[in-house]
């Protein structure tokens, strides 16, 4: 590894320690992707990655630049942070960042290091939706405190969004879905994901992840006096690199229930860490069910193609609507669709009844499914190019909002707008 030093006088290099009084937040459990362009800000990236309060993020690091960076992501989804390190100046910069902006995904946050101190710069970084910039040298620290500051602001967005999965009927693969949505999401989208698994007496997330941690989501909800996010953490049990489990206990000694406000603090912490949280929501109406739908920023319905499911799903979708009126409305899939000699609803009667069309109709397939589920595997591991694995995929997709991805543009956060006026005031 490169060593880092000081290489330019103190004062152009900005401040090596931390302030006094100065806090600078762990960061959650986000991917970073830096593109460097000289060895030693590559060095400082390394160093900062290795920092305590960067331990939980995963952080890759090529050489590169923009030109790296665009390449990287024409065909593949982004990180919830890119570093950009350009010794471009002016109109260069500007053209290469317009460049990385066309592949990047809504909800990236961009961090660029540049050699130019100029405030008319700054502005049409701004404009263009850059969330910092630093100038060249940096330390260690100032990389920690611009990635800090991207999720520790009080004003900053909660890093993580949940994505209730639910079924219109008991048995209709809602579980199973979710698993390999959260799966999905955590391999091919690259973002760290945690199934909460909510059906506590049954719950199956265990068994499809193949684990069977001696702690879960129940140690939480029955001690809301200890919650908090190094608590919840160790109720996780990791299942792949980027995916962690806060598991049912599956057991019936207790009965489970709960306040409709038993889950919130939960959710409020594995928000405030992970970047995307799967609950795996049973097919239940209780007041926490509800809660739970009604709260979480998206929502996947699973049907099976018969006439009590369209009626549910129709009962559900419109409860959510009018709950929501301001969100998105939730999707919905259709599920073990083409059983031999049974009499089916067609997805174009879901669509007209649902006034949507469906997010995605999987097929109904025992083999396959019944092989993963037996084998506690995903269906992309059994079959790794089926075509409903890669539906698993597409939903992934939607519902962390990555669908469009190629066409982020502007906005893309705002902290540095506040930077800048506290600079011009
Ligand atoms: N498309 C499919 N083809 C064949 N079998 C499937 C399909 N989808 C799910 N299954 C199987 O259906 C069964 C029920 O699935 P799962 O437990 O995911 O349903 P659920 O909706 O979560 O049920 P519950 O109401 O108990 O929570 C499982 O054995 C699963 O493997
Ligand atoms: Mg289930």
């Amino acid at each position: 590894m490169i060593k880092y030093s000081l290489k330019a006088e103190p004062e152009a290099a900005p401040a090596a320690d931390v302030a006094i009084g100065e806090h600078i937040a762990p960061v959650p459990r986000i991917s970073i992707q830096a593109f460097c362009e000289s060895a030693e800000t590559a060095a400082v990236i390394q160093i900062a990655g290795e920092d305590r309060r960067l331990a939980k993020a995963h952080l890759k690091m090529q050489m590169g630049g923009i030109a790296a960076a665009v390449e990287a992501y024409k065909n593949s989804p982004t990180p919830n942070v890119i570093m950009i390190e350009s010794e471009s100046r002016g109109d260069d910069l500007l053209t290469g960042l317009d460049q990385v902006a066309e592949v990047c995904d809504s909800g990236t946050r961009v961090v660029v290091i540049g050699r130019m101190n100029d405030v008319v710069l700054y502005r049409e970084l701004v404009r263009r939706g850059v969330s910092d910039y630093l100038i060249a040298p940096v330390g260690p620290l100032d990389v920690m405190r611009a990635v800090s500051g991207l999720f520790a602001a009080p004003d900053a967005k909660p890093v993580g969004r949940t994505i209730a999965v639910v079924g219109a009927k008991g048995g209709v693969g809602a579980s199973t879905i979710a698993h390999n949505i959260g799966w999905a999401i955590a391999r091919d989208l690259w973002l760290d994901a945690v199934v909460a698994d909510l059906d506590l007496p049954f719950g199956t997330a265990g068994l499809d992840y193949n684990q069977d941690p001696p702690q879960g989501i129940a140690d939480a909800v029955h001690s809301p006096e200890r919650i908090d996010s190094a608590f919840i953490d160790r109720l996780l049990s990791s299942c792949t690199e980027h995916l962690s489990l806060l598991a049912a206990p599956a057991t019936l000694e207790r009965v489970y229930d709960f306040g409709a406000d038993a889950f919130d603090a939960i959710f409020d912490v594995l928000r405030s860490s992970v970047p995307c949280i799967v609950l795996d929501v049973t097919h239940l109406w209780t007041g926490w069910a509800r809660r739970t739908l009604i709260a979480a920023d998206d929502i996947l319905l699973v049907a099976a193609p018969d006439l009590a499911n369209l009626r549910n799903a129709k009962n559900i979708i419109d409860l959510l609507r009018a709950s929501r009126p301001n969100d998105r409305r939730p999707h919905y899939c259709l599920n073990q669709v083409g059983v031999p000699k049974r009499p089916e609803i067609k997805p174009a009667d879901f669509a007209k009844a649902l006034e949507s069309e469906p997010a995605a109709v999987i097929g109904f397939d025992p083999q396959l499914f019944g092989t993963a589920a037996n084998n506690g595997q995903m269906i992309a591991e059994v079959s790794a190019r089926h075509r409903t694995a890669e539906m698993f995929q597409h939903l992934a997709q939607l519902l962390t909002a990555r669908s469009e991805t190629k066409r982020a543009k502007g906005g893309l956060l705002t902290p540095l707008i506040e930077k800048l006026m506290g600079r011009k005031a």
